[in-house]
């Protein structure tokens, strides 16, 4: 099991990983959650908050920021092992953590990065991005086509902040299952960056969410296929009243 507690191991995750729970969540981190006022970033930043790491809900207006990080810390109150909620503005945020997750909305979304990544204030930070490029019309939700075909939300974040490492999770887990009364949702989180330390970050930050590791889904580029999945799992949710998510099988758990 030692082998589990380092870091940058992605290759033997699938095998060591399998049935880790909660409380054997190998790493700690600080996490910057930017629109962490919004239903996704506020459901995560419990979840991480949850299973002891901390969290700092970032927005453009640090007061609202800190009143949704009071109402995280409420429910946080009686959970034994429970890391920390703030908020702060999206800048001091990113500047008190090493790991960044970004929660806003695909509209906007190459400019906010680039006023994020300014004077290298992502250099060095992992980032994960669950930013889903979606669209909406009379036939339902669908997946906007990115740099033709060849681009992501999250492949547009690495390109536009380049010393950071990106990757990309959360994309298929849904806002209102993660603010629910469940301990664990039952599913899995797909994990796919270029960096293999990178993606240990969000492969151990996932075990908050499921009960178990993230999942490994491989490069980067992979994000063209989980962002736009999320318009079938709306699609689903729609027609059988639920809130679904990805179970992967075939795996040692
Ligand atoms: N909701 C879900 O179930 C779900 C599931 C999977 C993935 N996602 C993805 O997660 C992301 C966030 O989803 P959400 O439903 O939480 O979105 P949201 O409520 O529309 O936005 C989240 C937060 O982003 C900030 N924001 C909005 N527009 C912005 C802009 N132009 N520039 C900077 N910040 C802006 C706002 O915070 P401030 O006003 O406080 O700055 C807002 O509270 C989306 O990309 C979505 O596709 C969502």
């Amino acid at each position: 099991m030692a082998a589990a507690m380092r870091p940058g191991q992605a290759g033997s995750v699938a095998v060591i990983g399998r049935s880790v729970t909660s409380s054997d969540t190998p790493n700690s981190y600080t996490v910057a959650v930017i629109g962490g006022t919004g239903p996704q970033g506020k459901g995560l930043g419990y979840r991480f908050a949850r299973h002891g790491h901390d969290i700092i809900l970032g927005s453009r207006a640090a007061e609202k920021a800190e009143t949704v990080a009071a109402e995280v810390t409420e429910r946080l109150a009686e959970v034994a092992g429970a890391g920390t909620a703030r908020g702060a503005a999206n800048a001091d945020a990113i500047a008190a953590a090493d790991v960044v997750l970004l929660a806003v909305p695909y509209d906007g979304h190459d400019d906010l990065v680039a006023a994020l990544a300014a004077d290298g204030a992502l250099d060095g930070k992992t980032v994960i991005s669950c930013v889903n490029p979606l669209a909406f019309d009379k036939r339902g939700a669908h997946g906007q086509v990115i740099d033709a075909g060849e681009g992501s939300a999250a492949e547009s974040a690495a390109r536009i902040a380049p010393e950071a490492t990106v990757v990309g999770a959360f994309h298929n887990v849904a806002a209102p299952a993660l603010w629910g009364e469940d301990e664990f949702l039952d599913e899995d989180v797909i994990v796919v960056g270029d960096s293999a330390e990178g993606k240990q970050v969000a492969i151990d930050l996932a075990a908050s969410v499921t009960g178990r590791p993230g999942v490994d889904g491989g490069k980067l580029r992979l994000a063209r296929v989980l962002e736009p999945f999320t318009a079938v799992l709306i699609s689903i949710n729609r027609k059988y009243k639920t809130h679904s998510g990805i179970r992967v099988t075939g795996l040692d758990h």
